[in-house]
């Protein structure tokens, strides 16, 4: 199957929302995602296979930092490389726009995402507490350099 990785574009925001619908237990509006398209800080990237959007991810661009808002793919089509792919994308486009680095917050239970992230050289940096509800905290993590 060809999966294509590009910029997104309002025409995607359904395709995305559905993504996050379906992956998230927090979910961000319709609306949010049809404003980050005309947000000039955000920058997605989406996966689409045969017209269908399987995955995005998104940064807010802050002076000289990437701040990654939601990174997801579609169950189905996770542990394929999807997710490597659009992440490679967005180093890519933060390294472009002069990022010196990238930032997120994820759920400290969330080992598949902290997995993901270390893999990609992201470090631990700091703790959260009860970021996502009590008992649920919000692990820190940094790339440096995205070169
Ligand atoms: C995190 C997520 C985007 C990864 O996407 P993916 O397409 O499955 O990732 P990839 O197949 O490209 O995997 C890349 C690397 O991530 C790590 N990884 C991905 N899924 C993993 C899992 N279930 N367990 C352990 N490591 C995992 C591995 O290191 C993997 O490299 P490898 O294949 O060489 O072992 C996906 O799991 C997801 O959508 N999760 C739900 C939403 C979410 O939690 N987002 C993060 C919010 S901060």
């Amino acid at each position: 199957m060809m999966i294509s990785y590009r910029l997104m574009q309002a025409r995607d925001v359904p395709g995305v929302f559905k993504v996050d619908q379906a992956c998230f237990i927090h979910n961000w509006s319709q609306d949010s995602y049809e404003a980050e398209t005309k947000n000039i800080l955000s920058n997605y990237i989406v996966a689409e296979a045969d017209g269908e959007i399987i995955g995005f991810g998104g940064f807010w661009q802050v002076i000289d930092e990437a701040h990654i808002t939601n990174i997801a793919v579609l169950k189905e089509y996770r542990q394929t490389g999807v997710g490597q792919k659009i992440i490679n994308a967005m180093l890519a486009l933060a390294l472009a726009k002069g990022c010196v680095g990238m930032t997120l917050e994820v759920r400290g239970d969330n080992q598949p995402a902290i997995n993901f992230y270390l893999k990609n050289k992201f470090t631990r940096q700091g703790r959260r507490k009860d970021y996502y509800g009590a008992g649920l905290d919000a692990i820190i993590m940094w790339r440096y350099g995205l070169e």
